[in-house]
């Protein structure tokens, strides 16, 4: 039973492997490198892959979403291409490492950045955000979503803020991309970074970055340089979009199954998967805080994603995980789940937590097992 979707959903829809398959085995030069022309499956499954993607994110034009290996280096292109030493960057307590490592890199050269603490449930106040600016502030980055405790944030009135201050906001959507609306105009971002393979169901190491309109993309430097098809003649990195993001040949299989994955996101429909999402994990967070001596971590108030963390007084969390996979087969993921600073600010570090991550094809029957194995766990062990 696979209870991990907040790493990556599984099973992904069977027709994402087959567009996988289909672009490995048709014919599929290289895109816009060939002779063949962009006509071809290739350039027009990444086209449309973009415009799949710019409708998801009510972004009118498809060329401002550049596809990237994942979201953690459409995270690091912004973040290490927009900031300069002498910059301050304003970040939240609940981010992934996906963050706070390019701006602990950053801050050894030089950048100052303030790191906003979260309430108990791992909220932002927006207030405190206002205060962290100075004048030397230069991006704002937040997640739109916990990978821990599934707790959203109020990312629009963030981005009011960040507006009136003239300060970029660069939103890490890997957790809600697929399972929550988003549109970079409505959430006030002036960039958004994403991922494929998880609620979006593509293949790993598929994502981007999208730029608003109200951005420009030229005060970003590419992370990499190299050959685009585009402009052969010139021998720096072509500024326009999608272009100066996407040096070297695309991840064409891995574009293809992320196109697949959104199609199938939009056929069954946010507001479908959603409602699946949050009713198991409803069913399971109710059901963990009766377990004696369990403490949850998922807001009972307030947007939330799946992901529903907790921990088991006495008990280490490896043996529960243990027990979940050795005799339920249930897997799951427990300790920090790449996010010492998420766990901080909620006070579990550095032991962290279990996190049950329900997705789309699990079923309430799943849930109870999973349920009947914890308390197993605690009755046994705990
Ligand atoms: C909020 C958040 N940001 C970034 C990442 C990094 O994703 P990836 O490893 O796919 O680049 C994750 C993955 O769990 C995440 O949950």
């Amino acid at each position: 039973m696979y209870l991990d979707n907040a790493s990556t959903t599984w099973p992904k829809p069977p027709e994402v492997a087959q567009a996988v398959s289909n672009f490995i085995s048709g014919l599929c030069p290289n895109p816009g490198r060939g002779s063949c022309g962009p006509g071809t499956i290739a350039g027009r499954t990444i086209l449309q892959c973009r415009m799949a993607l710019a409708r998801l994110f009510s972004c009118e034009d498809p060329l401002r979403v550049c596809l990237t290996p994942g979201v953690t280096w459409a995270l690091n292109t912004v973040i290490l291409g927009l900031v300069k030493p002498g910059d301050h960057i304003v970040t939240g307590s609940m981010e992934h490492n996906s963050v706070m490592r390019p701006i602990q890199f950053l801050a050894r050269r030089g950048v100052e950045f303030t790191v906003v603490r979260c309430d108990a449930n791992g909220r932002l106040a927006p207030d405190d955000f206002r205060d962290a600016f100075r004048p030397n502030t230069a991006l704002a980055v937040i997640n739109h979503a916990s990978n821990v405790n599934g707790a959203v944030q109020p990312v629009a009135d963030v981005g009011a803020l960040c507006r009136d201050r003239g300060v970029p906001l660069l939103v890490d959507v890997a957790q809600s991309a697929g399972v929550i609306p988003i549109s970079s105009a409505a959430l006030n971002a002036d960039m958004i970074a994403f991922t494929g393979h998880k609620a979006l169901f593509g293949p790993m190491a598929t994502g981007g970055i999208l730029f608003s309109r109200c951005f420009d993309p030229q005060r970003v430097e590419p992370l990499a340089h190299g050959g685009t098809g585009s402009h052969s003649e010139v021998e720096f990195q072509p500024d326009f979009l999608p272009d100066r993001f996407e040096p070297g040949t695309p991840n064409g299989p891995g574009i293809a199954g992320l196109l697949a994955g959104l199609e199938f996101v939009q056929r069954v429909g946010i507001d479908a998967i959603r409602e699946t999402e949050t009713r198991l994990a409803s069913i399971l967070a109710a059901g963990l805080r009766e377990v004696p001596g369990a403490e949850v971590f998922h807001p009972e108030e307030g947007p939330v994603t799946a992901a529903v963390s907790f921990r088991i007084r006495g008990m280490e969390n490896s043996v529960i995980a243990g027990v979940l996979a050795d005799e339920y087969g249930i897997c799951c993921r427990h300790g920090l789940q790449c996010a010492p600073c998420a766990h901080r600010t909620l006070g579990t570090f550095p032991g962290g937590l279990v996190r049950l991550s329900p997705g789309y094809f699990n079923t309430e029957d799943e849930i109870r097992t999973a349920l009947d194995a914890v308390r197993s766990a605690q009755r046994r062990y705990g």
